[in-house]
Protein backbone atom coordinates (compact mmCIF):
# COMPACT_ATOMS: atom_id res chain seq x y z
CA UNK A 1 0.00 0.00 0.00
CA UNK A 2 0.88 3.25 -0.55
CA UNK A 3 2.59 5.29 2.21
CA UNK A 4 -0.06 6.74 4.67
CA UNK A 5 -2.71 4.01 3.67
CA UNK A 6 -3.50 1.73 5.77
CA UNK A 7 -5.63 -1.41 5.82
CA UNK A 8 -9.34 -1.03 7.62
CA UNK A 9 -9.15 -2.61 11.38
CA UNK A 10 -11.37 -3.01 14.21
CA UNK A 11 -9.18 -0.90 16.22
CA UNK A 12 -10.76 2.56 14.12
CA UNK A 13 -13.97 2.33 16.75
CA UNK A 14 -16.06 4.70 14.47
CA UNK A 15 -15.44 2.25 11.80
CA UNK A 16 -17.97 -0.33 10.15
CA UNK A 17 -15.38 -3.15 10.88
CA UNK A 18 -14.94 -2.03 14.66
CA UNK A 19 -19.11 -3.05 14.38
CA UNK A 20 -18.38 -5.66 13.01
CA UNK A 21 -16.23 -7.17 15.18
CA UNK A 22 -17.87 -6.14 17.79
CA UNK A 23 -21.65 -6.87 16.91
CA UNK A 24 -21.79 -9.02 13.61
CA UNK A 25 -18.99 -11.55 13.56
CA UNK A 26 -20.25 -12.70 17.30
CA UNK A 27 -23.35 -13.15 15.94
CA UNK A 28 -22.77 -15.26 12.92
CA UNK A 29 -20.90 -17.44 15.32
CA UNK A 30 -24.04 -17.63 17.90
CA UNK A 31 -26.30 -18.15 14.74
CA UNK A 32 -23.87 -21.13 14.18
CA UNK A 33 -23.87 -23.01 17.36
CA UNK A 34 -27.37 -22.37 17.23
CA UNK A 35 -27.65 -24.52 14.38
CA UNK A 36 -25.43 -27.15 15.60
CA UNK A 37 -27.69 -27.36 18.78
CA UNK A 38 -30.63 -27.91 16.60
CA UNK A 39 -29.54 -31.00 14.37
CA UNK A 40 -27.67 -32.49 18.10
CA UNK A 41 -31.85 -32.60 18.29
CA UNK A 42 -32.71 -33.98 15.63
CA UNK A 43 -30.09 -36.27 15.10
CA UNK A 44 -32.19 -39.58 13.64
CA UNK A 45 -32.22 -42.98 15.60
CA UNK A 46 -32.17 -44.65 12.71
CA UNK A 47 -28.22 -43.85 12.22
CA UNK A 48 -27.35 -46.94 14.46
CA UNK A 49 -26.76 -45.95 18.12
CA UNK A 50 -22.58 -46.38 17.39
CA UNK A 51 -23.46 -43.64 14.50
CA UNK A 52 -25.35 -41.50 16.73
CA UNK A 53 -23.10 -41.26 19.54
CA UNK A 54 -20.18 -40.59 17.30
CA UNK A 55 -21.90 -37.74 15.70
CA UNK A 56 -23.42 -36.08 18.61
CA UNK A 57 -20.33 -36.18 20.32
CA UNK A 58 -18.63 -33.92 17.08
CA UNK A 59 -21.13 -31.77 16.90
CA UNK A 60 -20.87 -30.96 21.08
CA UNK A 61 -17.04 -30.72 20.64
CA UNK A 62 -17.75 -28.19 17.20
CA UNK A 63 -20.67 -25.98 19.68
CA UNK A 64 -17.38 -26.01 22.11
CA UNK A 65 -15.07 -24.99 19.69
CA UNK A 66 -17.35 -22.07 18.33
CA UNK A 67 -17.58 -20.80 21.47
CA UNK A 68 -14.24 -20.57 22.53
CA UNK A 69 -13.50 -18.64 19.33
CA UNK A 70 -16.27 -16.31 19.95
CA UNK A 71 -15.18 -15.50 23.50
CA UNK A 72 -10.94 -15.29 22.10
CA UNK A 73 -12.71 -12.72 19.34
CA UNK A 74 -14.50 -10.37 21.75
CA UNK A 75 -11.86 -10.42 24.32
CA UNK A 76 -9.70 -8.97 21.10
CA UNK A 77 -7.28 -12.36 22.09
CA UNK A 78 -4.63 -12.78 19.52
CA UNK A 79 -5.92 -14.60 16.43
CA UNK A 80 -4.55 -19.09 16.20
CA UNK A 81 -3.44 -20.77 13.88
CA UNK A 82 -5.59 -22.79 11.55
CA UNK A 83 -4.90 -26.05 12.79
CA UNK A 84 -6.55 -28.93 10.57
CA UNK A 85 -4.71 -30.67 8.08
CA UNK A 86 -5.73 -28.87 4.98
CA UNK A 87 -3.73 -28.06 1.94
CA UNK A 88 -4.02 -24.09 2.81
CA UNK A 89 -3.36 -24.26 6.72
CA UNK A 90 0.23 -23.52 6.25
CA UNK A 91 -0.55 -20.23 4.14
CA UNK A 92 -2.98 -19.25 6.54
CA UNK A 93 -0.49 -19.49 9.84
CA UNK A 94 2.89 -18.10 7.57
CA UNK A 95 0.34 -14.74 7.53
CA UNK A 96 -0.82 -15.35 11.10
CA UNK A 97 2.74 -15.34 12.00
CA UNK A 98 3.30 -12.24 9.99
CA UNK A 99 0.25 -10.18 11.39
CA UNK A 100 2.55 -8.16 14.04
CA UNK A 101 5.08 -6.93 12.04
CA UNK A 102 3.55 -6.73 8.83
CA UNK A 103 0.11 -4.20 10.17
CA UNK A 104 1.32 -3.74 14.19
CA UNK A 105 -1.27 -5.95 15.56
CA UNK A 106 -2.44 -9.79 15.75
CA UNK A 107 -5.46 -9.70 17.93
CA UNK A 108 -8.83 -9.45 16.62
CA UNK A 109 -9.46 -5.83 16.48
CA UNK A 110 -5.97 -4.76 15.92
CA UNK A 111 -5.33 -6.97 12.89
CA UNK A 112 -6.37 -5.76 9.41
CA UNK A 113 -10.46 -6.01 8.80
CA UNK A 114 -9.73 -8.44 6.04
CA UNK A 115 -7.63 -10.72 7.64
CA UNK A 116 -10.09 -11.57 10.64
CA UNK A 117 -12.88 -11.33 8.96
CA UNK A 118 -11.83 -14.06 6.24
CA UNK A 119 -9.86 -16.04 8.61
CA UNK A 120 -13.42 -16.48 11.53
CA UNK A 121 -15.05 -18.45 7.84
CA UNK A 122 -12.03 -20.51 7.72
CA UNK A 123 -11.87 -21.73 11.81
CA UNK A 124 -15.66 -22.19 11.45
CA UNK A 125 -14.66 -24.47 8.49
CA UNK A 126 -11.49 -25.88 10.45
CA UNK A 127 -14.45 -27.15 13.20
CA UNK A 128 -15.68 -28.85 10.58
CA UNK A 129 -12.81 -30.51 9.27
CA UNK A 130 -11.66 -31.51 12.27
CA UNK A 131 -14.53 -34.43 12.67
CA UNK A 132 -15.55 -37.52 10.86
CA UNK A 133 -18.65 -36.73 10.21
CA UNK A 134 -19.28 -33.20 10.04
CA UNK A 135 -16.68 -32.22 7.05
CA UNK A 136 -19.54 -31.53 4.54
CA UNK A 137 -21.57 -29.51 6.60
CA UNK A 138 -23.15 -26.14 5.78
CA UNK A 139 -23.72 -24.58 9.17
CA UNK A 140 -25.33 -21.84 7.11
CA UNK A 141 -27.78 -24.10 4.72
CA UNK A 142 -30.58 -24.51 6.93
CA UNK A 143 -31.05 -21.44 8.94
CA UNK A 144 -30.06 -18.43 6.49
CA UNK A 145 -29.49 -20.06 2.86
CA UNK A 146 -32.01 -22.21 2.65
CA UNK A 147 -34.55 -20.36 3.86
CA UNK A 148 -33.82 -16.83 2.33
CA UNK A 149 -34.21 -18.85 -1.06
CA UNK A 150 -37.41 -19.95 -0.76
CA UNK A 151 -38.87 -15.86 0.48
CA UNK A 152 -36.89 -15.17 -3.23
CA UNK A 153 -39.42 -17.04 -5.34
CA UNK A 154 -41.52 -14.44 -6.40
CA UNK A 155 -38.69 -12.29 -7.51
CA UNK A 156 -36.72 -15.63 -8.90
CA UNK A 157 -40.06 -16.18 -11.12
CA UNK A 158 -40.33 -12.59 -12.59
CA UNK A 159 -36.92 -12.42 -13.54
CA UNK A 160 -36.97 -15.41 -15.04
CA UNK A 161 -40.39 -14.63 -17.35
CA UNK A 162 -38.39 -11.57 -17.78
CA UNK A 163 -35.63 -13.65 -19.35
CA UNK A 164 -37.75 -15.85 -21.49
CA UNK A 165 -39.63 -12.93 -22.77
CA UNK A 166 -36.08 -11.29 -23.98
CA UNK A 167 -35.34 -14.30 -25.34
CA UNK A 168 -38.42 -14.67 -27.57
CA UNK A 169 -37.46 -11.42 -29.21
CA UNK A 170 -35.27 -11.02 -32.21
CA UNK A 171 -32.90 -8.97 -30.62
CA UNK A 172 -30.81 -6.42 -32.66
CA UNK A 173 -27.91 -4.93 -31.32
CA UNK A 174 -29.88 -2.18 -29.30
CA UNK A 175 -32.06 -4.54 -28.02
CA UNK A 176 -29.99 -6.75 -26.92
CA UNK A 177 -27.75 -3.88 -25.41
CA UNK A 178 -31.01 -3.21 -23.25
CA UNK A 179 -31.47 -6.53 -21.95
CA UNK A 180 -28.04 -6.82 -20.77
CA UNK A 181 -28.43 -3.20 -19.68
CA UNK A 182 -30.84 -5.08 -17.09
CA UNK A 183 -29.55 -7.84 -16.42
CA UNK A 184 -26.24 -6.44 -15.19
CA UNK A 185 -28.85 -4.57 -12.83
CA UNK A 186 -30.48 -7.53 -11.64
CA UNK A 187 -27.08 -9.37 -10.43
CA UNK A 188 -26.07 -5.90 -9.24
CA UNK A 189 -29.21 -5.27 -6.85
CA UNK A 190 -29.41 -9.47 -6.04
CA UNK A 191 -25.81 -8.70 -4.27
CA UNK A 192 -28.24 -6.40 -1.61
CA UNK A 193 -29.20 -10.08 -0.65
CA UNK A 194 -25.87 -11.45 1.24
CA UNK A 195 -26.59 -12.43 4.59
CA UNK A 196 -24.01 -11.26 6.16
CA UNK A 197 -25.52 -7.80 6.49
CA UNK A 198 -28.65 -9.43 6.50
CA UNK A 199 -28.32 -11.34 9.83
CA UNK A 200 -31.60 -10.37 11.72
CA UNK A 201 -34.21 -9.78 8.75
CA UNK A 202 -37.39 -12.11 8.17
CA UNK A 203 -35.95 -14.69 5.18
CA UNK A 204 -39.82 -15.62 4.69
CA UNK A 205 -40.34 -11.81 2.81
CA UNK A 206 -36.45 -11.43 0.83
CA UNK A 207 -38.56 -11.14 -2.30
CA UNK A 208 -40.50 -7.36 -1.07
CA UNK A 209 -37.11 -5.78 -1.40
CA UNK A 210 -35.76 -7.38 -4.45
CA UNK A 211 -35.55 -5.70 -7.75
CA UNK A 212 -36.76 -8.13 -10.10
CA UNK A 213 -38.86 -6.85 -12.70
CA UNK A 214 -37.93 -3.99 -15.33
CA UNK A 215 -40.36 -1.36 -14.17
CA UNK A 216 -38.57 -1.07 -10.81
CA UNK A 217 -34.84 -1.10 -11.96
CA UNK A 218 -34.93 2.24 -12.94
CA UNK A 219 -35.87 3.42 -9.60
CA UNK A 220 -32.69 1.49 -7.92
CA UNK A 221 -30.68 3.07 -10.91
CA UNK A 222 -30.46 6.49 -9.05
CA UNK A 223 -28.75 4.83 -6.59
CA UNK A 224 -25.50 3.44 -8.23
CA UNK A 225 -23.16 6.21 -7.40
CA UNK A 226 -20.39 5.17 -9.96
CA UNK A 227 -21.92 3.77 -13.14
CA UNK A 228 -19.46 2.72 -16.10
CA UNK A 229 -22.31 0.87 -17.17
CA UNK A 230 -21.99 2.28 -20.81
CA UNK A 231 -18.58 1.07 -21.46
CA UNK A 232 -18.74 -2.20 -19.86
CA UNK A 233 -21.70 -2.53 -22.46
CA UNK A 234 -19.53 -1.68 -25.50
CA UNK A 235 -16.86 -3.98 -24.43
CA UNK A 236 -19.35 -7.25 -23.82
CA UNK A 237 -21.17 -6.22 -27.20
CA UNK A 238 -17.94 -6.81 -29.02
CA UNK A 239 -16.88 -9.86 -27.55
CA UNK A 240 -18.81 -12.00 -29.91
CA UNK A 241 -18.26 -15.43 -28.96
CA UNK A 242 -15.32 -15.22 -25.74
CA UNK A 243 -14.88 -16.76 -22.28
CA UNK A 244 -16.50 -14.82 -19.97
CA UNK A 245 -15.74 -15.12 -16.42
CA UNK A 246 -18.41 -14.33 -13.06
CA UNK A 247 -16.90 -14.41 -9.80
CA UNK A 248 -20.03 -15.26 -7.77
CA UNK A 249 -20.73 -13.82 -4.58
CA UNK A 250 -24.17 -14.76 -2.65
CA UNK A 251 -26.76 -18.19 -3.17
CA UNK A 252 -30.25 -17.46 -3.63
CA UNK A 253 -31.36 -14.82 -5.05
CA UNK A 254 -28.65 -13.03 -6.00
CA UNK A 255 -26.99 -16.17 -7.75
CA UNK A 256 -30.21 -16.32 -9.53
CA UNK A 257 -29.86 -13.52 -11.06
CA UNK A 258 -26.43 -13.99 -11.66
CA UNK A 259 -26.70 -17.27 -13.88
CA UNK A 260 -29.82 -15.21 -15.74
CA UNK A 261 -27.16 -12.82 -16.67
CA UNK A 262 -24.69 -15.84 -17.31
CA UNK A 263 -27.96 -17.54 -19.31
CA UNK A 264 -28.77 -14.53 -21.87
CA UNK A 265 -24.65 -13.69 -22.18
CA UNK A 266 -24.44 -17.34 -23.99
CA UNK A 267 -28.21 -17.01 -25.58
CA UNK A 268 -27.35 -13.62 -27.02
CA UNK A 269 -24.13 -14.95 -28.35
CA UNK A 270 -21.70 -12.65 -26.30
CA UNK A 271 -20.11 -15.31 -24.50
CA UNK A 272 -19.62 -18.76 -26.09
CA UNK A 273 -18.46 -19.98 -22.52
CA UNK A 274 -19.13 -18.87 -18.51
CA UNK A 275 -16.93 -19.46 -16.37
CA UNK A 276 -18.65 -19.49 -12.89
CA UNK A 277 -16.15 -19.33 -9.85
CA UNK A 278 -17.61 -20.43 -6.62
CA UNK A 279 -15.90 -20.71 -3.05
CA UNK A 280 -14.70 -23.94 -1.78
CA UNK A 281 -16.17 -23.99 1.83
CA UNK A 282 -18.98 -21.99 3.35
CA UNK A 283 -17.88 -18.30 3.24
CA UNK A 284 -19.35 -15.00 4.65
CA UNK A 285 -23.06 -16.76 5.15
CA UNK A 286 -24.47 -16.68 2.18
CA UNK A 287 -21.07 -17.58 -0.76
CA UNK A 288 -21.90 -20.06 -3.36
CA UNK A 289 -20.18 -23.10 -3.37
CA UNK A 290 -20.74 -25.90 -5.58
CA UNK A 291 -23.14 -27.74 -3.52
CA UNK A 292 -25.19 -24.41 -3.81
CA UNK A 293 -25.24 -24.53 -7.42
CA UNK A 294 -26.75 -27.83 -7.71
CA UNK A 295 -29.15 -27.61 -4.76
CA UNK A 296 -29.94 -23.84 -6.82
CA UNK A 297 -30.92 -26.01 -9.95
CA UNK A 298 -32.35 -28.48 -8.18
CA UNK A 299 -34.53 -26.21 -5.77
CA UNK A 300 -35.46 -23.89 -8.77
CA UNK A 301 -36.43 -27.41 -10.63
CA UNK A 302 -38.76 -28.31 -7.55
CA UNK A 303 -40.30 -24.39 -6.84
CA UNK A 304 -41.44 -24.60 -10.59
CA UNK A 305 -43.11 -28.32 -10.17
CA UNK A 306 -44.69 -26.97 -6.97
CA UNK A 307 -46.22 -23.57 -8.69
CA UNK A 308 -47.00 -24.74 -11.99
CA UNK A 309 -44.58 -22.41 -14.13
CA UNK A 310 -43.49 -24.73 -17.39
CA UNK A 311 -41.32 -22.07 -18.18
CA UNK A 312 -39.16 -21.35 -15.04
CA UNK A 313 -38.72 -25.69 -15.03
CA UNK A 314 -37.74 -25.70 -18.47
CA UNK A 315 -35.16 -22.76 -17.10
CA UNK A 316 -33.92 -24.85 -14.62
CA UNK A 317 -33.16 -27.88 -17.10
CA UNK A 318 -31.71 -25.81 -19.44
CA UNK A 319 -28.67 -24.42 -17.02
CA UNK A 320 -27.92 -28.08 -15.74
CA UNK A 321 -27.66 -29.07 -19.99
CA UNK A 322 -25.38 -25.83 -19.79
CA UNK A 323 -23.14 -27.17 -17.28
CA UNK A 324 -23.02 -30.65 -19.16
CA UNK A 325 -22.25 -29.07 -22.17
CA UNK A 326 -19.50 -27.57 -20.91
CA UNK A 327 -20.94 -23.91 -21.91
CA UNK A 328 -20.91 -23.27 -18.53
CA UNK A 329 -17.35 -24.03 -15.98
CA UNK A 330 -18.50 -24.37 -12.56
CA UNK A 331 -14.47 -23.59 -10.93
CA UNK A 332 -13.38 -23.69 -7.72
CA UNK A 333 -10.01 -22.15 -6.43
CA UNK A 334 -8.37 -21.99 -3.12
CA UNK A 335 -7.67 -18.51 -3.59
CA UNK A 336 -11.27 -16.80 -3.55
CA UNK A 337 -10.93 -18.38 0.29
CA UNK A 338 -7.71 -17.22 1.59
CA UNK A 339 -7.33 -13.49 3.23
CA UNK A 340 -5.81 -12.38 -0.07
CA UNK A 341 -6.46 -8.89 -1.66
CA UNK A 342 -6.28 -9.58 -5.22
CA UNK A 343 -3.29 -7.76 -5.71
CA UNK A 344 -1.60 -11.23 -4.64
CA UNK A 345 -2.52 -12.46 -7.64
CA UNK A 346 0.00 -13.30 -9.36
CA UNK A 347 2.08 -15.29 -6.14
CA UNK A 348 -0.55 -16.79 -4.26
CA UNK A 349 -2.26 -17.99 -7.41
CA UNK A 350 -0.33 -18.07 -10.61
CA UNK A 351 -2.26 -20.79 -12.34
CA UNK A 352 -5.27 -18.93 -11.64
CA UNK A 353 -4.05 -15.67 -12.66
CA UNK A 354 -2.52 -17.14 -15.73
CA UNK A 355 -6.66 -18.08 -16.75
CA UNK A 356 -8.01 -15.29 -15.67
CA UNK A 357 -5.57 -13.51 -18.35
CA UNK A 358 -7.64 -15.67 -21.28
CA UNK A 359 -10.82 -14.60 -20.55
CA UNK A 360 -12.68 -11.81 -22.69
CA UNK A 361 -14.01 -10.15 -19.37
CA UNK A 362 -14.15 -10.67 -15.99
CA UNK A 363 -17.14 -9.60 -13.89
CA UNK A 364 -16.47 -9.61 -9.95
CA UNK A 365 -19.48 -9.85 -7.77
CA UNK A 366 -19.96 -8.15 -4.62
CA UNK A 367 -18.88 -6.35 -1.91
CA UNK A 368 -16.20 -8.62 -0.85
CA UNK A 369 -14.23 -8.97 -4.16
CA UNK A 370 -14.34 -4.84 -4.09
CA UNK A 371 -12.41 -4.71 -0.95
CA UNK A 372 -9.71 -7.47 -2.05
CA UNK A 373 -9.76 -5.59 -5.72
CA UNK A 374 -9.05 -2.46 -3.46
CA UNK A 375 -6.45 -4.08 -1.04
CA UNK A 376 -9.36 -3.08 1.64
CA UNK A 377 -7.74 0.16 2.56
CA UNK A 378 -8.67 3.58 3.70
CA UNK A 379 -8.79 4.85 0.62
CA UNK A 380 -9.97 8.88 -0.11
CA UNK A 381 -13.16 8.37 -2.13
CA UNK A 382 -11.70 10.19 -4.91
CA UNK A 383 -9.18 8.29 -5.32
CA UNK A 384 -9.13 7.30 -9.04
CA UNK A 385 -10.42 3.53 -8.98
CA UNK A 386 -7.35 2.42 -11.25
CA UNK A 387 -4.79 3.51 -8.53
CA UNK A 388 -6.84 2.00 -5.89
CA UNK A 389 -6.84 -1.42 -7.86
CA UNK A 390 -2.78 -1.02 -7.59
CA UNK A 391 -1.24 -3.62 -9.35
CA UNK A 392 -4.19 -5.74 -10.54
CA UNK A 393 -4.05 -2.82 -13.52
CA UNK A 394 -1.46 -4.56 -15.00
CA UNK A 395 -1.99 -8.40 -13.59
CA UNK A 396 -4.88 -8.73 -14.44
CA UNK A 397 -5.41 -8.65 -18.30
CA UNK A 398 -9.06 -8.98 -18.58
CA UNK A 399 -10.85 -6.02 -18.95
CA UNK A 400 -13.52 -6.14 -15.71
CA UNK A 401 -16.47 -4.89 -13.82
CA UNK A 402 -17.11 -4.59 -10.12
CA UNK A 403 -20.63 -5.21 -9.57
CA UNK A 404 -21.01 -4.35 -5.74
CA UNK A 405 -23.54 -2.77 -3.05
CA UNK A 406 -21.96 -0.87 -0.76
CA UNK A 407 -21.53 -2.43 2.55
CA UNK A 408 -18.12 -1.59 3.87
CA UNK A 409 -15.81 1.47 5.01
CA UNK A 410 -14.66 1.44 1.00
CA UNK A 411 -15.40 2.96 -1.97
CA UNK A 412 -13.56 4.74 -4.45
CA UNK A 413 -14.12 6.55 -7.95
CA UNK A 414 -16.22 9.11 -6.87
CA UNK A 415 -16.37 12.75 -7.83
CA UNK A 416 -15.56 15.55 -5.60
CA UNK A 417 -18.32 16.79 -3.54
CA UNK A 418 -20.24 13.43 -4.14
CA UNK A 419 -19.21 11.86 -0.80
CA UNK A 420 -20.56 15.44 1.21
CA UNK A 421 -24.18 14.95 -1.03
CA UNK A 422 -24.21 11.16 -0.18
CA UNK A 423 -23.94 11.68 3.49
CA UNK A 424 -26.68 14.74 3.26
CA UNK A 425 -28.72 12.12 2.22
CA UNK A 426 -27.65 9.23 4.29
CA UNK A 427 -25.10 8.93 6.70
CA UNK A 428 -25.20 5.02 6.41
CA UNK A 429 -24.48 4.87 2.42
CA UNK A 430 -21.30 3.52 2.89
CA UNK A 431 -22.47 0.00 4.80
CA UNK A 432 -26.21 0.22 3.97
CA UNK A 433 -26.29 -1.95 0.53
CA UNK A 434 -28.31 1.09 -0.93
CA UNK A 435 -25.90 2.47 -3.10
CA UNK A 436 -24.11 0.07 -5.55
CA UNK A 437 -21.11 0.77 -8.17
CA UNK A 438 -20.70 -0.43 -11.27
CA UNK A 439 -16.78 -0.07 -11.93
CA UNK A 440 -14.95 -1.26 -14.54
CA UNK A 441 -11.49 -1.36 -15.70
CA UNK A 442 -9.59 -2.02 -18.90
CA UNK A 443 -13.70 -0.74 -21.30
O1 LIG B 1 -20.62 -5.99 6.27
C1 LIG B 1 -21.06 -6.81 5.38
C2 LIG B 1 -20.05 -7.84 5.15
O2 LIG B 1 -19.89 -8.77 6.15
C3 LIG B 1 -18.73 -7.24 4.77
O3 LIG B 1 -17.84 -7.48 5.73
C4 LIG B 1 -18.39 -7.96 3.56
O4 LIG B 1 -17.63 -7.19 2.73
C5 LIG B 1 -19.72 -8.29 3.04
O5 LIG B 1 -20.52 -8.52 4.08
C6 LIG B 1 -19.82 -9.43 2.16
O6 LIG B 1 -20.67 -8.99 1.20
P1 LIG B 1 -20.79 -9.62 -0.18
O7 LIG B 1 -21.60 -10.83 0.01
O8 LIG B 1 -21.47 -8.58 -0.99
O9 LIG B 1 -19.40 -9.90 -0.66
MG1 LIG C 1 -20.98 -12.79 0.02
Amino acid sequence: LPDGILPLRGSVTTSFAYTTIKDRMPVILTKAIDTLTRHLHDLHLDEGPAAQSAKTAEAKECISTLSKLKYEMIRDRRVTYVVDNESDAETWNFLVDGLKESWGGDTWFSAPWLFVECLMYRKIQEVFNKTENWKNFDVFAPQQKEPAFNGSVKSMIELSKHLANVESKMLEREGRSLALREFIQFSLWGNQTDLSLLINVNHADMHKSQASSAQNLSEFEKNIIVNDMDAVLEKLLNIDGGRIDIVLDNAGFELVADLCLADFLISSGIAKTVMLHAKKFPWFVSDTTPRDLEWTFAAVEKKAVEVGDEGLKARAARWTGLVKEGKWIVKVDDFWTTPYSFWNLPTAAPELRSSLNESSFVIYKGDLNYRKLVYDAEWSTTTPFATAIGPVAETIKAPFVALRTCKSDVAVGLKEGQEGDLKGRDSDWMVSGKYGMVQSFGC
